[in-house]
């Protein structure tokens, strides 16, 4: 992208940051923004419509970046509670089975369905991983007309690959299952249109790829189906009624239209102030644009760690690939470790080389945001082959 959208983050400059898979840089407006609702916190008190018209435009705004309406969103605290508050509402019966491929889902999206399992009686279907991917056939042919729900990440936290979302979405509307995004990884950083993908739900968070902050997420639910459900938490947001009426009235209970059911009480006005301000950056600088120069970074920095000789996840760059680049053995360590020494030890050198970037599941893993440059995936180029020349 352009010099001066890196101005907008200092981080840029102080490291080498590949690291927004984890979290975000927060830029600069980002920063004004919270600043501004904090000092009118501080002053004032705060005026709560005038929150209340933020959080509106927040939902309206995300709902434009992902090809949804305003009211198929719910405003969340993070990915799991949208995973959570989407699953538990689903009418389950006994013995249906919800797809999932653990192996590259966060614990985040495999926790909820074994409390399903033990809530409702439900089972988890398990399909192992091909080569980092997400098995689109393997999924298919684990689903039958017990499969209620299907569930996959668009992008895997690690190695990091995108899935193939339209594949498996077909394959689930075959036997009637729904399908869930985890889209922790991919929302402002690839171009999404939920209605494109066919998908019926999908969870993010703010604190990666939409560049704001942790404690504020988006459920999308298709309309027609949100329509339909029942949430198994409610309060006054999530209950139709008149703008200002929060009164508790012994009558009929209904609950507000499409994903606005899945809201709860008071919502994290901090968290939508950040992430208001972020979504309005991302819509200036436009995600088909984000998106082609992350996969550009991420393309050139896979292939000069190729050429350097490290196995480099999923070779050489493709379709697969879009701003993660992954290092050694997907699985060859826990959550939050690598097991292979040499890894270990290239992981030391790139951190005291002033590189920032994350260890899960066994690998290195660089991720690119829209403030990374070539002069990054230069310097860790150069890092790396300083240790590679160590080793011998
Ligand atoms: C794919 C994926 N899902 C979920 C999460 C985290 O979930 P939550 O925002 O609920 O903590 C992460 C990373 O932190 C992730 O990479």
């Amino acid at each position: 992208m352009n010099p001066d959208i890196r101005a907008l983050f200092p981080g840029a400059d102080e490291q080498v940051y590949l690291d927004i898979s984890a979290r975000a840089l927060v830029p600069e407006p980002v920063r004004a923004a919270i600043a501004d609702h904090l000092r009118k916190r501080m002053l004032r008190g705060g005026d709560k419509d005038a929150m209340r018209a933020v959080v509106e435009e927040t939902r309206s705004s995300f709902s434009g970046l992902i090809g949804a309406r305003a009211d198929e969103i719910a405003i969340t605290k993070n990915v799991s509670e949208g995973l959570n508050l989407f699953g538990t509402s689903l009418p389950w019966e006994a013995d249906d089975n919800v797809v999932l491929c653990p192996a590259l889902e966060h614990p985040n999206n495999i926790y909820p369905w074994h409390n399903l399992a033990r809530l409702r009686g439900i089972e988890v279907r398990t399909v192992a991983s091909e080569d980092g991917h997400v098995p689109a056939e393997a999924m298919a042919a684990a689903m039958d007309e017990r499969t209620r729900l299907v569930t996959i990440p668009s992008i895997s936290f690690a190695p990091g690959f995108v899935t193939d979302v339209k594949g498996i979405v077909a394959a689930a509307r075959r036997v009637g299952a729904v399908t869930l995004v985890d889209a922790a990884q991919s929302v402002g950083a690839l171009r999404t249109d939920v209605e494109e993908l066919g998908i019926d739900a999908l969870a993010v968070a703010t604190q990666k790829c939409l560049l704001a902050e942790y404690g504020f997420g988006f459920l999308y639910v298709r309309r027609e189906l949100a329509d339909t459900l029942v949430p198994a938490h409610l309060a006054r947001f999530g209950v139709a009624l008149g703008a200002h009426e929060t009164e508790y009235v012994d009558d009929e209970l209904r609950y507000a239209l499409g994903a606005l059911r899945f809201d709860i009480g008071n919502y994290n006005y901090l968290g939508a102030a950040a992430a208001g301000a972020a979504l309005e950056l991302l819509a200036e600088w436009q995600v088909d644009r984000i998106e082609a120069f992350v996969r550009r970074i991420a393309a050139f920095l896979a292939d000069k760690l190729l050429d350097l000789g490290l196995p480099v996840a999923g070779g050489r760059p493709g379709p697969h690939l879009a701003h993660i680049v992954c290092v050694g053995k997907s699985g060859g360590g826990r959550h939050y470790s690598v097991d292979d020494p040499a890894m270990k030890s290239l992981w030391g050198h790139l951190r005291a080389a002033g590189i920032r970037l994350a260890i899960r599941n066994g690998t290195l893993r660089f991720s690119v945001g829209v403030y990374n440059n070539e002069d990054d995936v230069e310097r860790v180029v150069e890092a790396a082959r300083e240790w590679r020349n160590r080793q011998g």
